[in-house]
């Protein structure tokens, strides 16, 4: 008996849970009991009683190719009995070593450079930090940093002051740094992004105009703003927004922590825009949904920027587990797959059935502004906090688990979710909300 099945046997996980355990985004006092999951295999996970569910949000969007994929289980299995960590100033290991050169190897040059991180917020700190400290290594500082509105980064915070555009951080407002926020133009089935895209480029203009030679970096989620709302934007607005920003010298950080490894179409949401960022900050999937690491990717330039033969020059910042092995050996497990499993192609079929399905969701009453991106699929639903709790529980009912983030419901399935559990999904959904 392993120790889990013991542990579910001898104890009331259900009291338990309630008992010892803070969940995190979670209001305690008005949730229900959770769903206890105990397996997951495919698109689906398992519940102590033996149900099973589709879940549609990739275990929070860093699921790939299903759960408890047996390659990447045996390359964690087999890097913990082989080196399970080691410290990685002064030392390295080959899962790392590796990993960072497929990794650049499925980047696009001049991006070189893989900094370790544990998570998207660390990620997203790292390149703060980096871009600060890259100008002041040149002996030019930039006193500024900028974001869009509705852009989310993490939750530490650096990653609050980037993503103070987001509803989340309310209590947290007068702590954070100063972080110029602007203007973001978003698509969806309801109107022509178009007027609001040029007032966007116009606002950017004129701020860079003013505040462009003190700007160190803007971040910014390409075509996708996950928990901001599933805000997705035309690839030429994108485009158009970060050529200004390059324009100018100011690094451009890509945050793909959702938006990368396939999530949107291409590998990175980048190729689709045409431009190379000068930094780009990857984690969720990056170990196909199995262990917490993150990277910071940036260009040679920037990283020749901090060798000198002053140790303060240094990038002197890091974690305890940066680059744990058994990470990077399931990232490149996870990695290799893509080509092993063909898994664009997956995506590509995932989002031809989101082309094909969301039309006959627009029509129901109550739903508007639908959109995809990739494997992504999102709509607004007109309801009320409850009647949402309603639909959602329905949905877990019928077989399908979903999060939506306020009024925007997503789809956001893993790669491996079969055609036909996609299509039966829309059709769930459907039925629910025509009743
Ligand atoms: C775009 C983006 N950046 C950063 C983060 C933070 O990642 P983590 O939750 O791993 O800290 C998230 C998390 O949802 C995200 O969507």
């Amino acid at each position: 008996m392993n120790v889990i099945t013991e542990v579910a046997e001898t104890h009331d996980l259900r009291a338990d849970d309630a008992t010892y355990v803070w969940h995190p985004f979670t209001q305690a006092k008005h949730s229900t009991q959770p769903p206890i999951f105990v397996r997951g295999e495919g698109a689906r996970l398992y519940d102590d009683a033996g149900h099973s569910v589709l879940d549609l949000i990739s275990s929070w969007w860093v699921n790939l190719h299903g759960h408890a994929h047996p390659v990447i289980a045996e390359a964690i299995a087999e890097q913990a009995r082989t080196l399970e960590q080691v410290h990685f100033a002064g030392a390295s290991h080959p899962s790392a070593i590796t990993y960072a050169r497929e990794l650049v190897n499925a980047l696009t040059p001049p991006l070189q450079r893989v900094f370790y991180s544990d998570n998207g917020s660390t990620a997203v700190e790292a390149a703060l930090k980096i871009a600060i400290q890259y100008w002041q290594n040149l002996g030019k500082p930039r006193r500024r940093l900028l974001a869009f509105e509705g852009g989310y980064h993490g939750d530490t915070f650096g990653a609050m002051s980037a993503g103070r555009g987001t509803s989340y951080f309310s209590p947290f407002t007068a702590w954070l740094f100063p972080v110029d926020l602007l203007r973001y133009a978003t698509a969806t089935s309801d109107s022509d992004p178009e007027p609001n895209e040029q007032r966007a480029l116009a606002f950017l203009d004129r701020y860079l105009d003013n505040y462009g030679y003190d700007v160190a970096a803007c971040i910014l989620e390409p075509l996708v703003q996950g928990a901001g709302g599933m805000r997705m934007s035309r690839p030429s607005f994108v485009k158009q927004v970060i050529e200004r920003l390059q324009a100018r010298g100011i690094l451009v950080i890509l945050d793909e922590v959702l938006t990368g490894f396939g999530r949107t179409g291409t590998m990175w949401a980048y190729e689709q825009l045409g431009i190379v960022p000068d930094m780009l900050c990857l984690a969720k999937g990056m170990t196909g949904g199995f262990l917490p690491l993150a990277a910071t990717v940036v260009t040679e330039p920037i990283y020749n920027a901090f060798l000198h033969d002053r140790t303060e020059r240094a990038f002197l910042h890091g974690h305890s587990y940066t680059a744990n092995p058994l990470g990077c050996a399931a990232a490149l497990a996870s990695l290799r797959l893509f080509k092993q499993e063909d898994t664009l192609q997956k995506v590509a079929t995932l989002a031809s059935i989101h082309a094909n399905e969301l039309p006959q969701v627009r029509i129901i009453p109550g739903v508007s502004k639908t959109r995809y991106c990739g494997s992504i699929a999102a709509f607004e639903l007109d309801l009320k906090p409850q009647e949402m709790a309603t639909f959602v529980s329905r949905l877990l009912e019928t077989d399908v688990l979903i999060r939506p983030l306020g009024k925007t419901v997503y789809l956001l399935p893993p790669y491996c979710l079969a055609p036909e559990d996609l299509k039966r999904t829309y059709a769930l959904i459907r039925r629910i909300l025509q009743r």
